[in-house]
């Protein structure tokens, strides 16, 4: 039978080919160094499990009510936002989803119409293009420079709108590469799109995981007009190494966040009511977890920067934040004698068993993510053998 045109236009995920091989040479007893990673290494916290194991012993076995969350998770939500993004609002302007991944589809189900153009910055998280897709929206692209830590500027913003522009997909700090606009920068991109009808998907999943002495700024509170065009998202899926939990949720215009919940009514109808326990406990329970994960983060983040950069041929902006980093290997590829970051993934896998996510998967064909959530004695291992790959 013939799948939709839909699904055949689907891409297929550019890194699958390096993981399914990476996953091959471990079964052959290969032994791989992995920096793909998408999720914290660290377990959830424990009071954190004991408050979806409470709930689940309570009887919170039920569909969630109302689906679209249940009422005392979208209050944690809405004090967390105060509280730490000094956004305001009321609870009725949340809704819970099955990761925020949910949550991002569900806002571009609910604003596109077939051939809406959709910015997003490249390098981007790679399921942003496909959902805008999936949904009949056309991304529009723009190109970060590494100069710039990847970020794109006011003026490129610009230049990228439309008659067709319905929304502005913003991610910081970034998957890939941990890049961190300031205030300023956040302020300066804002007023470009002050007074137009754009919406802003600022997707938040790592501003708990923030270095140094940067500054994190929610987009939503750049102005009065960003806050009635944005939808923030986050989950407790980066912050609280709740990854395989699926609990996520986004706040924004109430007519936004209804058409979402509509939707969710039909398909997901919402996410597991016991899960919602534990984000509960998450947000409203002691934060010092949080603290103690950043921390490692952040002296992984200064060991895996300056190893990088030491590398001939290597360019990595800091990341600030996250826990990726996206050097632009570019400098290596003529010595080498590859055409892309695909091959260069691949060679490195082959030859020296450590694996990265080739960076064609995020749009920027010259450079790799590698995730360090992993141990530094795995992060140092990895480096050492990209260290004589490259020499
Ligand atoms: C930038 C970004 N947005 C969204 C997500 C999705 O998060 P979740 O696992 O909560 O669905 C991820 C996960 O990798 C991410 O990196």
């Amino acid at each position: 039978m013939k799948l939709s045109d839909r699904v055949l236009n689907l891409a297929e995920s550019a890194t699958m080919a390096v993981s399914g091989r990476a996953a091959q040479l471990r079964r052959e007893g290969k032994d791989i160094v992995s920096f793909g990673a998408g999720e914290p290494d660290f377990d959830t916290p424990d009071h954190i499990k004991q408050a979806a194991i409470d709930a689940l012993q309570g009887g919170a076995t039920k569909y969630a009510t109302p689906s679209s969350g249940i009422i005392p998770l979208k209050e944690a939500v809405a004090a967390k936002l105060s509280r730490e993004n000094s956004l305001d609002y009321d609870p009725s302007q949340v809704i819970v989803s099955v990761g925020g991944k949910e949550a991002l589809y569900l806002a571009f189900a609910t604003l596109l119409d077939e051939g809406d153009e959709v910015i997003i910055p490249a390098p981007y998280w790679v399921s942003y293009p496909e959902q805008a897709a999936l949904c009949g929206g056309v991304p529009v692209y723009i190109l970060g420079d590494v100069s710039n830590s990847f970020k794109i500027t006011p003026a490129q913003l610009e230049s990228a709108i439309t008659p067709r522009t319905k929304a502005f997909v913003f991610n910081s700090p970034s998957n890939p590469g941990g890049f961190l606009y300031t205030p300023a920068e956040v302020d300066a991109l804002a007023a470009v799109l002050e007074g137009k009808d754009i919406a802003v998907f600022s997707d938040e999943m790592y501003d708990r995981i923030i270095f140094g002495d940067e500054t994190f700024k929610s987009y939503a509170t750049a102005s009065a007009h960003a806050y009635d065009h944005t939808i923030t998202f986050n989950a407790g899926s980066k912050t609280y190494a709740m990854t395989g939990w699926r609990v996520g949720y986004a706040a924004g215009p109430a007519d936004i966040i209804k058409g979402m919940a509509k939707i969710q009514t039909q398909t997901t109808s919402g996410t597991f009511t016991f899960g919602q326990h534990g984000l509960v406990a998450a947000l409203n329970g002691d934060q010092a977890c949080v603290e103690e994960m950043r921390q490692e983060f952040q002296v992984r983040a200064n060991h895996i920067h300056a190893r990088l950069n030491a590398l001939d041929g290597v360019t990595c902006p800091r990341p600030s934040g996250s826990f990726y980093a996206f050097p632009d290997v570019s400098g290596t590829f003529a010595k080498l004698g590859v055409s892309g970051s695909i091959e260069f993934a691949q060679r490195l896998l082959e030859d020296s068993h450590v694996a990265v996510v080739p960076g064609e998967a995020f749009g920027v064909d010259s450079g790799v993510r590698l995730s360090f959530a992993t141990s530094m004695e795995m992060i140092d291992k990895g480096l050492d053998r990209l260290e004589s790959f490259l020499a």
